[in-house]
């Protein structure tokens, strides 16, 4: 017999067969007339199979009048075209056989709703709710066209190290990886005996690495789990999450931002293509505009502004803001989304920040006072990708350096790529959670990645 998923049973041209489905019981309702409707979810689509039982099956009573929420069946039986409104078929069963019991009295998603605060401190739970497996869904094809775009589009895969020496945003934000400490003392936690033979870390960007390829394979990209440990206790901010970032040979600024614009009118332009059921389901109970946002952002021309402009308008906005606004001075959040959200009301990518405020590896314009630096901003979340044209001239690049303090001698084979054959190349980084934020509605970052790592919380 058959095995279909809930997704391939719900379609009208699977009427006549007769198959198996497994999934998790999401309610049970009895009938007068002495059988029973289930509504079975496999985590395949946002819907459920409704499962028809008739009472005359042998393990009716025994069995089926004792399905809760959470029970695992497999069912078997024929698909039948459906009376009810919002269904093509239903399973008309045969035998239902039992998998695993849930009992009621402890299940903890036996009520319905439960707070997205609560549901964190089930997280091992929360994939089984229609929240969390529509935001599962939309990650995974946020994450699918990620690859198909970079792949269509002729760029190469490659794998960044997670553990790295170098803190590429030159942030101090690292997480130390270490094998001392736990059963040595103390004093034997010098970076000469620990397992690398020095201090190690986790990577908070593949960049510099992806670089060292892209500078001999031209175009590639690397998408990966990244880690800051940034102390900030925000709805935009995980200690660990993924960061897609490509790198470019031969690329200047603007075709880095012609790249970034393109690439996200794809992603979100599939999410509205694939994931249409998942999408009507955040717009009705999670975010009005979630569906009407992504249009906007497939059929608008981003646009284009200096921070120095942008700054400019801030001043004269009349806007009361709780943090100053200067040149020279870090935008904040409130400042991109008054930007994005109430004066242009599309993406908008800033450019050419200040050289003090942005990393060493940015290229510096002959202002000697800007770098070409990029980011673009949307609408709820403000900025999802950082990005820039790259320092290729060895000697800016070691003045640059030398003014952020870095240790020059440590990041030398990085400089060595403007010492052998060095090009103009160009690249960003687009954070996968505040897409997959971005393209749901969801209001807090740590539900749309499964186990949301945030100072204090790493329980699952
Ligand atoms: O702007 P960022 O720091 O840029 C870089 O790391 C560059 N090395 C990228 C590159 O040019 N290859 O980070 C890039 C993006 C941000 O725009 C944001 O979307 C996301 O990564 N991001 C975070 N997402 C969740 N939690 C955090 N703590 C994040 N920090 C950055
Ligand atoms: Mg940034």
């Amino acid at each position: 017999m058959p095995q279909l998923t809930v997704a391939q049973a719900r379609l009208a041209d699977s009427v006549g067969e007769n198959v198996e489905v497994r999934g998790w019981v999401r309610t049970r309702r009895d009938s007068k007339g002495g059988f029973s409707f289930l509504e079975l979810n496999d985590g395949s689509c946002f819907g459920n199979l409704q499962v028809v039982v008739s009472g005359e099956l042998t393990n009716y009573e025994s069995d089926v009048l004792r399905l809760t929420a959470g029970c695992s069946i497999a069912v078997t039986g024929e698909l039948k075209a459906s009376p009810a409104k919002g269904q093509a078929t239903e399973l008309a069963a045969d035998e239902i056989k039992v998998l695993g019991w849930a009992d009621p009295e402890t299940y903890q998603l036996q009520k319905k709703r439960h707070s997205f605060e609560f549901l964190r401190t089930i997280a091992h739970l929360r994939p089984r709710t229609n929240t969390f497996g529509a935001v599962a869904r939309v990650r995974n094809q946020i994450c699918r066209s990620i690859h198909d775009f970079f792949q269509e589009e002729g760029f190469l895969y490659v794998h960044t190290p997670v553990i790295t020496a170098s803190d590429c945003e030159g942030a101090g934000e690292m997480f130390r990886v270490t094998t001392l400490g736990a059963n040595e003392k103390p004093a034997a936690a010098d970076a000469a005996n620990d397992f690398f033979g020095r201090p190690a870390f986790l990577t908070v960007s593949g960049q510099l690495e992806a670089e060292t390829y892209a500078c001999s394979l031209g175009k590639v990209y690397t998408f990966g789990p990244t880690f800051r440990a940034e102390n900030s206790n925000t709805s935009r901010h995980l200690a660990e999450f993924w960061m897609v970032e490509p790198e470019m040979a031969f690329f200047d600024l603007d075709d880095n931002m012609a790249l970034a614009e393109r690439f996200l009118k794809r992603v979100f332009g599939d999410v509205l293509q694939h994931c249409d059921e998942d999408m009507r389901f955040f717009a009705e109970r999670i975010e009005d505009s979630a569906i009407d946002t992504l249009k906007g952002v497939v059929d608008s021309e981003f646009l284009r502004l200096s921070y120095t402009e942008a700054v400019e308008l801030l001043a004269k906005s009349g806007k009361k803001f709780e943090f100053p606004v200067g040149w020279g001075q870090d935008l904040q959040a409130e400042h991109e989304r008054y930007l994005t959200e109430e004066k242009f009301r599309c993406p908008v990518i800033l450019h050419d920040y200040p050289a003090t405020i942005k990393p060493f590896y940015m290229r510096l314009n002959d202002d000697g006072k800007t770098v070409r630096a990029m980011d673009v901003l949307v609408p709820r979340v403000g900025e999802i990708i950082g990005g820039s044209q790259r320092e290729e001239r060895l000697d800016v690049l070691a003045e640059r350096m030398a003014a952020q303090e870095l240790d020059a001698d440590s990041y030398w084979w990085y400089t060595d790529l403007r010492r052998y054959g060095t090009v103009p190349h160009a690249g960003f980084g687009l954070g996968l959670e505040r897409t997959v934020q971005f393209a749901t509605g969801m209001a807090n970052i740590r539900d749309v990645i499964p186990f949301p790592r945030t100072p204090g919380h790493a329980e699952f």
